[in-house]
């Protein structure tokens, strides 16, 4: 639909972003990524190829995105975002309560922020949301309205925003949430005040704005066959019959671990069938915090059937995620006790959960996948003097498989020397450093990490090394 833009190959190089202790980034090769600052998006590494999602959904015939804070696309966030998704969603950016907080008083700011990021990186926009009864601003959702006055309201609301973007959105979630659990409607401002009819009167105004976004009318709970599912594919149906413009359903699937409905595949190709394209629009995958590795495993096989159930679909266009990382998502915020839901850990490291997206998307590693031993160092010198320093490695195992003892080894790049360690046995010959694990410390699990510390000596620099294995098989690092 849109003109894409060049895709940052610097930043497909670098591979997964893993977090940089940037003062300790070594030189060389840096991103010409324009979000990325210095020292952020990491140099080149001799990292095991990671796979890049947009890529491998676009092999595919999907799209795979994510919601996104428009304040935060910079940086690793931003890196990450550019580098692995080609469709993003703001989170909140495009709201009602966001865009026109007071009547007649428009705020662009972020909305315009998340279509700039994606036009520069080759990216679709799923515009969200339209009509909601969430995150209202005051104005409308305590006005006294009639039918009429409601009406001209939405529509006039309709017309401001997607006739901003109009030609810059590829999907409009043009109404979100209109059911309850039971498959009756909600009560929300617009269907109390204008009745069943304002979903058709949104969708004939959102085409009048913007006629070549496709119109979604998204909700929750709706992924596997049930009433509320049955609600929505009646609707749509019935608007269908009435020549209403609607070209899409969102499922947001908003999931809990250990209940991926074992319909939703049936689900999604029921309302194929009736001649709409079908997206999952919100995923994420809670559970209960902190996350033990099974869980974590567990959550790799839901988001892989997930991404599955939609490819298996021809009519699925795509799947974004709510949020790609466990520090950018709500679910913390709302539902107690529960997290973890999203494909990159807190630090932007990759997920098991990264890992099984990959897979259902055909990646994989030479049948080692993700490769045993995978893993992801950081090396940060945490106090230095005349001659001596302080420095702690954390290596973190980043495999779906447990690390039962490990070595880590690297090479000084300018003559250092270990002293004294904790945590971990250090043994030097050369430049050749080998770090042992203490015995108490020699199980990692998937997802879990490592840290030990040492002093040590240096005259001249005290550059940081720049690569690391792990039971001899190379470890990303910043
Ligand atoms: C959420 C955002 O992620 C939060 O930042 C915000 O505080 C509340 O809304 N269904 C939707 C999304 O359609 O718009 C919601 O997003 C999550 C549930």
């Amino acid at each position: 639909m849109r003109g894409t833009s060049m895709k940052p190959q610097s930043l497909r190089r670098a591979a997964s972003v893993i977090l940089a202790a940037a003062s300790l980034l070594i030189g060389g090769a840096t991103s010409g990524h324009a979000a990325a600052g210095p020292g952020q998006a990491g140099p080149d590494r001799q990292a095991a190829a990671e796979p890049v999602l947009r890529d491998l959904a676009a092999a595919k015939g999907i799209y795979y995105g994510t919601a996104v804070t428009a304040s935060k696309l910079s940086g690793t966030y931003g890196a990450v975002v550019g580098e692995q998704f080609d469709s993003i969603t703001p989170g909140n950016e495009m709201k009602w309560g966001s865009v026109e907080p007071t009547r007649g008083t428009y705020n662009w700011s972020g909305a315009d922020a998340v279509v700039d990021y994606a036009e520069a990186h080759g990216q679709k926009v799923r515009g969200h949301t339209l009509v909601w009864h969430s995150q209202l601003p005051d104005w409308v959702s305590n006005g006294s309205w009639t039918a009429g006055t409601l009406r001209t309201v939405m529509t006039d609301h309709i017309a401001a925003e997607a006739g901003r973007y109009k030609g810059r959105i590829d999907h409009w979630d043009v109404v979100n949430e209109p059911f309850n659990e039971d498959g009756t409607r909600r009560q929300s401002v617009f269907q109390t005040a204008i009745g069943d009819s304002y979903i058709a009167e949104s969708l004939r105004a959102a085409r009048a704005a913007d006629p070549a976004a496709k119109l979604y009318v998204n909700d929750y709970n709706v992924e596997g066959v049930n009433a509320k599912s049955t609600a929505l594919y009646n609707l749509v149906k019935s608007l269908k019959e009435q020549g209403v413009p609607i070209d899409g359903v969102g499922l947001q699937a908003h999931l809990i671990l250990g209940q991926v409905p074992s319909t939703l595949q049936a689900n999604i190709q029921r309302f194929a069938d009736l001649g709409v394209d079908v997206a999952i629009t919100e995923l994420d995958i809670r559970m209960t915090t902190p996350p033990t590795s099974a869980q974590l495993t567990q959550q790799k096989a839901e988001y892989k059937a997930v991404t599955g159930a939609c490819l298996a679909v021809a009519r699925c266009e795509g799947v974004t995620v709510w949020g790609f990382t466990d520090s950018d998502s709500w679910i913390p915020d709302v539902f107690t006790g529960y997290g973890a839901a999203t494909p990159y850990d807190e630090n932007f490291r990759p997920k098991p959960a990264y890992y099984g997206i990959a897979e259902a998307l055909g990646w994989t590693d030479g049948g080692t996948n993700p490769p045993t031993g995978a893993c992801a160092v950081t090396y940060a010198v945490q106090s230095q003097w005349n001659t001596g320093f302080t420095a702690q490695v954390t290596v973190r195992n980043t495999s779906t498989t447990a690390v039962n003892g490990w070595k880590l080894a690297w090479s000084w790049p300018a003559g250092q020397r270990v002293t004294q360690a904790w945590n971990a046995t250090l043994t030097q010959s050369g430049a050749a450093v080998t770090a042992a694990d203490a015995g108490y410390n020699a199980a990692i699990a998937p997802g879990a990490s490592a840290t030990f510390g040492f002093n040590g000596s240096w005259s001249g620099g005290n550059t940081a090394p720049t690569a690391f294995t792990l039971n001899g098989t190379a470890c990303t690092s910043p």
